[in-house]
């Protein structure tokens, strides 16, 4: 018998209803941002509801630059992240000159600790940036009053939640500040590259539709448009260029509409591990505690607990060995060395990060995978930590 396929940590769930929209927006002749991007951020905000409104960029990273920008950070301003996150919370934040100030997270969930944002403001702080880990909101309504009482602004970095439930709203319509979704290949829906900022205040929203562009003004352009040629346009500040294409835009459309069904697979798998891994060495993922919070489920991030007899990296190359792709989510930026040696950050005041670095696992968990697949992942966990 031949060796079963190796089975990737991630795939995109792409169908022919994204090829015959991304081909429409080619036969159209229009592929850079215009009718597709419009329908997208429209449908996203729909999507989403509470009266927000959504801006589709290239990337997150590059909606987390805007929204940052557009709330006024700027050098000599402190931006709270927690250090349990992918460099790119924290790298927008020097991009405008300012510092992030790394916190520890909740031993539990791995979301940023409320407490350790309290410890961590100072007159400079300017933002908190809370990441809803994996999938699992943050302690949204603590951190939200924490920002309030001090007079600093929240900015969402929802990458890994979509569709995320906080308290019976969606993360996207919590009272922060801004949202910022990510559409990279991995993520629970994709555009290839691609991300969305999501706001109800009519200032960031003008600002980050300016600086998405170059900094080119639509209001001037429009109030003008009837008495102007079509050739101009007005330059109001240096600005970016992160808009998204139609191409990407056209594969958007068709992944929103599948995005409950993803979710309704992806939480089925996670059950499905739930039940079959519960008796192993394993700290399996924290659940939503708060009625009418749910996860996305971006991740199925596991711990491997000291009488597992296996080393982490160990762990991960058994997987490997029998064909199966696993990961780690984070390697927590007080370990990078760019954060880690420019701003002197230490392991032991990060004690929940670090710990849930050294023991974490992410299984794969996508809505391409089969049963046979995850039998195939419970399998070989449950093999390599009976032996
Ligand atoms: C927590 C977090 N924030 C931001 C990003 C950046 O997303 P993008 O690749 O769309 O820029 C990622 C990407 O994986 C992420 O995991």
């Amino acid at each position: 018998m031949s060796e079963p396929k190796f089975l990737p940590f991630a795939l995109p769930d792409i169908g022919e209803e994204e090829i015959n929209e991304v081909v429409d927006a080619l036969r159209s002749g229009w592929v850079t941002t215009g009718p597709k991007t419009k329908q997208f951020e429209a449908d996203f905000a729909a999507f989403l509801g509470g009266d927000v409104e959504a801006i589709a960029v290239n990337s997150a990273t590059a909606g987390l630059h805007l929204a940052l920008e557009a709330i006024g950070v700027g050098p000599g301003d402190e931006v709270i992240v927690p250090s349990y996150t992918f460099t790119a919370t924290a790298e927008v934040v020097r991009y405008l000159g300012a510092d992030p100030v790394c916190v520890d997270v909740d031993a539990a969930t791995f979301n940023i600790s409320p407490a350790a944002i309290r410890a961590a403001i100072t007159p400079k702080t300017r933002a908190i940036m809370p990441v809803h880990f994996a999938g699992l909101a943050c302690e949204m309504d603590e951190i939200i009053a924490i920002a309030r009482e001090h007079g600093v602004k929240v900015v969402e970095d929802a990458a890994h939640s979509m569709p995320t439930y906080y308290k019976g709203k969606l993360v996207g319509t919590l009272d922060s500040d801004v949202t910022v979704f990510s559409f990279y290949a991995n993520k629970t829906m994709t555009t290839g590259e691609g991300g969305m900022v999501v706001s109800r205040d009519k200032d960031i929203i003008a600002r980050c539709k300016i600086m998405r562009l170059h900094g080119i003004s639509r209001d001037a352009f429009d109030r003008y448009v009837s008495k102007t040629p079509a050739w101009f346009y007005e330059v109001v500040a240096p600005g970016f260029k992160y808009n998204m294409s139609d191409i990407a835009a056209a594969i958007g459309i068709q992944q929103l509409k599948k995005i409950r069904h993803f979710h309704e697979q992806r939480e089925a798998m996670a059950e499905r591990f739930d039940r079959e891994l519960a008796d192993l060495p394993l700290i399996l993922p924290a659940r939503a505690k708060d009625a009418g919070s749910n996860h996305a489920w971006h991740l199925y991030p596991v711990r491997l607990k000291p009488e597992a007899g296996i080393s982490r990296d160990d762990f991960i190359v058994r997987m490997s060995e029998k064909g199966i792709g696993c990961s780690v989510h984070f390697i927590p930026l007080h370990r990078q060395p760019v954060w880690r040696d420019g701003y002197g950050l230490k392991r032991e005041d990060f004690p929940a990060s670090d710990a849930a670095f050294e023991a974490e696992v992410t299984l794969p968990l996508y809505t391409r995978m089969t049963e046979a697949d995850q039998t195939r992942v419970i399998a070989a966990v449950r093999e390599i930590l009976s032996a």
